[in-house]
């Protein structure tokens, strides 16, 4: 009689086991954020948090695979796992840090206010009586919707800052606050929209962090480890300097 266990091959000569495939993660990005995420012509989406994360991800062993996702909808895609990580320019904050973990911090900024080069603005407090222009849900939203009031009908918000900022080219609203790269960024590559740009001491230092579920300590303790070895080999320094200059 022929038992399953006559018929089984002689077990195979002792090999190297094949190496476990890199783990994919997928990355959630408001890709409407020059210079930190973008869509190019082709549809790639690019930018310095673009290369930070990958830089991160070679160190770290594994892969990633970014998906453009909506600010509005961001942190609930992160939440609901259809996202592991979130890199789009986040700013950590004690709110933020309630619902979601936060890498070591990877880049430092601050709000920036956009207006027309004949405004008279000078300062953030100019603004109070002014249609102001944010997007949605960020930090330039709070910042702006305290100065104005919770009930200002002068807080125009938009879906993406790009909106906003065409909004203050088209003349809806008097000014725009956002992150000061991005506003840099819009108004070196918009000579045509004759915007200048004003800071302020009122702005508080601002930092953006890498995003995990909360309690994801195995992926935030791969990042930090990545973030790290980027920093120490200057390869961080050297994406730096390709978006932002030495
Ligand atoms: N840093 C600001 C915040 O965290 C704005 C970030 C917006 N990012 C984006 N990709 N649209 O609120």
């Amino acid at each position: 009689a022929c038992s399953k266990q006559e018929e089984a091959p002689a077990p195979a000569p002792a090999a190297a086991p094949a190496p476990a495939p890199a783990k994919v993660y997928v990355v959630g990005t408001d890709a409407a954020y020059a210079p930190f995420e973008s869509q190019n012509e082709q549809g790639q989406i690019v930018g310095f948090d673009i290369e930070v994360v990958q830089a991160i991800a070679a160190k770290a062993g594994f892969e990633v695979k970014f998906v453009n996702t909506p600010w509005e909808g961001i942190f609930n895609e992160l939440q609901q796992g259809g996202r592991d990580l979130l890199v789009s320019a986040i700013t950590i904050t004690d709110e933020r840090k309630q619902t979601m973990d936060f890498s070591d911090p990877y880049f430092d900024a601050a709000q920036l206010i956009a207006v027309k080069a004949d405004s008279t603005v000078a300062t953030f407090a100019d603004l109070k009586p002014l249609k102001v222009g944010v997007q949605t849900g960020t930090t330039g939203d709070e910042v702006v919707t305290q100065l104005l009031g919770k009930t200002s009908t002068n807080v125009k918000r938009f879906e993406s800052t790009p909106l906003a900022l065409k909004e203050l080219e088209a003349g809806g609203v008097d000014a725009v606050v956002a992150d000061n790269g991005v506003v840099q960024h819009y108004v070196a590559n918009n000579a045509a929209g004759g915007f200048k740009t004003v800071s302020d001491p009122a702005f508080v230092p601002e930092q953006y962090g890498i995003a995990v579920r909360k309690g994801n300590a195995e992926l935030l303790a791969k990042v930090n480890e990545g973030l790290k070895a980027i920093r120490a080999d200057g390869s961080y320094d050297a994406i730096h300097a390709k978006y932002f200059g030495a």
